[in-house]
């Protein structure tokens, strides 16, 4: 089976690590050779994007900047490490991908969403997840969890309105790509989060082996 390429989205406090970890597992247990990545990140350069684009600074950031910067990270990302990964048969799993900017960007802070749609053209090309899981959790008990980090970063500090809108607009993404997005209920206990994350990666795999 050639890589495929799997992307976890959700709100803040929707418990991604703990996802990861469980991913990570399954992914041994099937003897997959895969990449555990992450955006905006995941290379050198795309990390130090990251850094800029998410720390607190006094100097106001322009939502144009955010989008742009956001959208380097991911040209970086993708030509230095996941379409090579991919190439080579390797499985890429990225922390967040091309639907955080949708959201973020778009549905939260108003961007154009034809303007990321040509990004995302040229940026991304063919290269889009071949499935996504998204971890909902309703935005109370997301940031309850966020609450309790030390580090909280720029958008973490943005308000209830906005994080309101970043669900929403992932739950809009996932009712316009149902086939791709998969949700998780990321209310429940860890143990219950981690069962529908298998299924869904079980599922995913007899249905890509099918189509091999
Ligand atoms: P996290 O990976 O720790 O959740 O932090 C990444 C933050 O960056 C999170 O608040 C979502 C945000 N983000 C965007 O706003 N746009 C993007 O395209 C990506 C990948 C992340």
């Amino acid at each position: 089976m050639t890589g495929k390429f799997i992307s976890l989205e959700g709100g803040e406090g929707s418990g991604k690590s703990t996802a990861i970890a469980c991913i990570k597992t399954w992914l041994e247990t099937e003897k997959i050779d895969y990449i555990m990545t992450r955006e905006p990140g995941g290379t050198v350069l795309a990390e130090e994007i990251r850094s800029l684009v998410l720390s607190s600074r006094d100097e106001e950031v322009d939502d144009m900047t955010e989008l742009l910067l956001m959208f380097a990270a991911r040209a970086q990302h993708m030509s230095q490490k996941i379409r090579p990964a991919l190439k080579q048969g390797v499985w890429v799993i990225s922390d967040r991908f091309i639907d955080s900017s949708f959201v973020y960007q778009g549905y939260a802070r108003g961007g154009d969403l034809d303007i990321l749609n040509r990004l995302t053209k040229w940026v991304v090309g063919t290269d889009k997840p071949d499935a996504t899981l998204l971890l909902d959790v309703p935005v109370s008990i997301g940031l309850q969890r966020v609450a309790l980090r030390k580090n909280a970063d720029r958008l973490d500090k943005e308000s209830t309105i906005f994080h309101e809108k970043v669900r929403q607009g992932f739950l809009e993404q996932a009712a316009l790509e149902p086939s791709r997005i998969k949700i998780i209920d990321a209310s429940q206990s860890i143990d219950r989060v981690s069962a529908q994350i298998l299924v869904q990666l079980n599922t995913l795999k007899s249905a890509w082996q099918r189509n091999v």
